[in-house]
């Protein structure tokens, strides 16, 4: 069949990213981490000081922000680029966590983050990760994906994240936030996160990462 798309949405913390980014590697595919855009773009609005509930402050800041990405030759990471500055440390910050769902709501930033991910995706041969690619981005993706992990799993796994980052994060905070994502997130009128009906579940409470991985890249061989 040649090269496909694969979509893989699913809740917060439920390694998605790193999921995604192997079976990238793994398949020789560009990963596109569509949650480090609606990162970049609350990072945009934190620091500019602008209201996401002014429609004068989301048009301006919608207007002055521009996101990429930039492959390291070093270490081949793809890393995140707003308005020219490198931002991925910055866009994982509990600040920009406990902001970022309200921001993405707002249905201008969503229409312009998402036709930005169609065009990057538009030669296929992708991976990307979020909340409404298999729904709304690329509903025609090959294969799509829906992961879960319980709450406390993936609070867990979040913690331990930030602390090799040198971020101490109570458990409790880590909860919260991401159960007060998966609420907005999968209660906004635009582009709320479903599981659509051809999505294929996959629960990573209880299998390792490798397994994770390996079940995603042996769908897509069956497809390719
Ligand atoms: O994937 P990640 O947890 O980094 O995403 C951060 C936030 O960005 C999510 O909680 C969600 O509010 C938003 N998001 C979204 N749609 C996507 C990807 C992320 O609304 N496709």
């Amino acid at each position: 069949m040649g090269k496909i798309v694969i979509a893989i949405d699913g809740y917060s913390g439920c390694g998605k990213s790193s999921t995604a980014k192997a079976v990238a590697k793994d398949l020789g595919y560009t990963y596109i981490d569509t949650g480090a855009m609606y990162r970049a773009a609350t990072l945009h609005f934190l620091n500019n000081h602008l209201s996401a509930t002014n429609p004068q402050d989301v048009e301006k800041g919608l207007k002055s922000l521009e996101i990429s990405f930039h492959l390291n030759p070093e270490n081949q990471l793809q890393e995140t680029y707003l308005n020219g500055l490198h931002v991925d440390d910055a866009i994982r910050s509990m600040q920009v966590s406990n902001n970022v769902s309200r921001i993405a709501a707002l249905p201008a930033v969503r229409k312009d983050l998402v036709a930005q991910q169609q065009r990057l995706a538009k030669k296929k041969g992708v991976v990307m990760d979020g909340r409404d690619v298999g729904s709304v981005v690329f509903p025609e993706a090959e294969l799509k994906i829906f992961m879960t992990a319980d709450l406390e799993t993936r609070a867990i796994r979040r913690q331990a994240e930030l602390l090799e980052k040198g971020e101490t994060i109570p458990l409790k905070d880590i909860i919260e936030n991401l159960a007060s994502r998966d609420e907005i997130d999968s209660t906004r009128e635009v582009g709320p996160l479903i599981k659509v009906e051809d999505a294929i579940e996959v629960d990573t409470s209880n299998i390792t990462f490798a397994e994770q991985v390996a079940f995603i890249v042996n769908k897509a061989r069956e497809i390719i």
